[in-house]
């Protein structure tokens, strides 16, 4: 029988910062049951931190650990293509091409840049700019035909579609146009003490990192914001209680129960019990991870095999779509 060849799936993570509660219940979660059904490359987006200032030790410290904590999360290495963009240089040579099909005007419309530059006034460099342009070359080097991303990248991705679509008009069916895929499975989860804002490395007091100690964990749960109505009831209703609602949605995709599960479970208990409880069942739900990721941090050798092998898988098929380019735009081969 013939067999059919699997769609392609590809994502980028900006290893700027530690990995917590939001970024795997939002997405990883979802990620490492895909790999049967599709052909998945992720990769770390190590050129794209640069567009902000980084610590280079720290950068380099979380380029390593993030692939260890990927792994723990149940992406197989075997099965996936993870590496890191820096690993391969034709992310960096498609982009320049890119940036020659790419219009100033319609960089100057995303609204990324417009927030990046108000928030980094003092440092609004043409790669904060043309940050799009790389972000595109990620994914047309790879004939990607789903990116699934956040909903603030979509704009991007939807970028990507044009730069392909504008170069295929001129050269002939080089690119795949790319879908954006816009994660509606993964849960949303806030900030636990600000729960009007997505759960984020900037507020480290409500936000659960995937290697905090338990204790950690039950300090945060313990001071997480409930409501402000004193009501004092484990009550789904996001308009009025979002604190609670968060909490209940963090509860629910951990242990699988229903709300109306959930409020019968502490139905006349108040938040002083339902807190830790919560608190209780991420510190399970974490815990493996965090010791298979603590493990594998201690094996560089096997972290760097596997970066190794995915920036060779992904060289060969990035390397295709290169040397296609430069052929086209009329680059003079030997
Ligand atoms: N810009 C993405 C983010 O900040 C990361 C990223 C870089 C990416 N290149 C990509 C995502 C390619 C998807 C595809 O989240």
């Amino acid at each position: 029988m013939e067999e059919v060849k699997k769609k392609r799936m590809l994502s980028g993570i900006q290893p700027s910062g530690d990995l917590h509660l939001g970024n795997y219940l939002g997405a990883i979660k979802n990620w490492a049951d895909r790999v049967d059904e599709y052909e998945c490359f992720y990769f770390m987006a190590d050129l794209h931190t640069i567009t902000v200032r980084q610590d280079p030790a720290e950068l380099r410290r979380r380029s390593i650990n993030q692939l260890a904590q990927y792994i723990a999360c149940g992406l197989d290495p075997e099965k996936n293509v993870l590496f890191l963009q820096s690993h391969v240089p034709a992310h960096s040579q498609l982009a320049w091409v890119l940036s020659c099909y790419t219009m100033f005007g319609e960089l100057s419309r995303m609204t990324q840049f417009k927030d990046k530059s108000a928030k980094y006034s003092d440092n609004i460099n043409s790669g904060l700019f043309t940050y799009p342009v790389l972000m595109a070359a990620d994914i047309l080097l790879y004939q990607a035909d789903y990116v699934p991303v956040g909903e603030d990248q979509k704009q991007h991705v939807e970028l990507c579609r044009d730069i392909a679509q504008r170069f295929n008009s001129v050269y002939g069916d080089v690119f795949k146009v790319p879908e954006p895929l816009i994660n509606k499975v993964g849960a949303r989860i806030y900030g636990l003490t600000t729960p009007g804002a997505k759960m984020s490395k900037s507020v480290p007091d409500g936000c659960v990192f995937l290697m905090d100690s338990p204790d950690d964990i039950r300090r945060k749960f313990k001071r997480a914001v409930t409501d402000s109505d004193r009501e004092n009831c484990v009550r789904f209703d996001k308009e009025n209680k979002p604190g609670v609602a968060n909490l209940m949605n963090i509860y629910s995709t951990l242990t699988g129960k229903t709300m109306e599960q959930i409020e019968a479970e502490f139905a006349g208990q108040g938040y002083g019990s339902f807190k830790p409880a919560v608190g209780e069942a991420v510190i399970e739900a974490m815990r493996p991870i965090r010791e298979e990721a603590e493990r594998l941090i201690k094996d560089k050798a096997y972290l760097d095999d596997v970066y190794r092998k995915g920036a060779e898988a992904a060289s060969y098929v990035a390397g295709k779509t290169l040397r296609k380019v430069y052929k086209k735009v009329g680059f003079y081969q030997l």
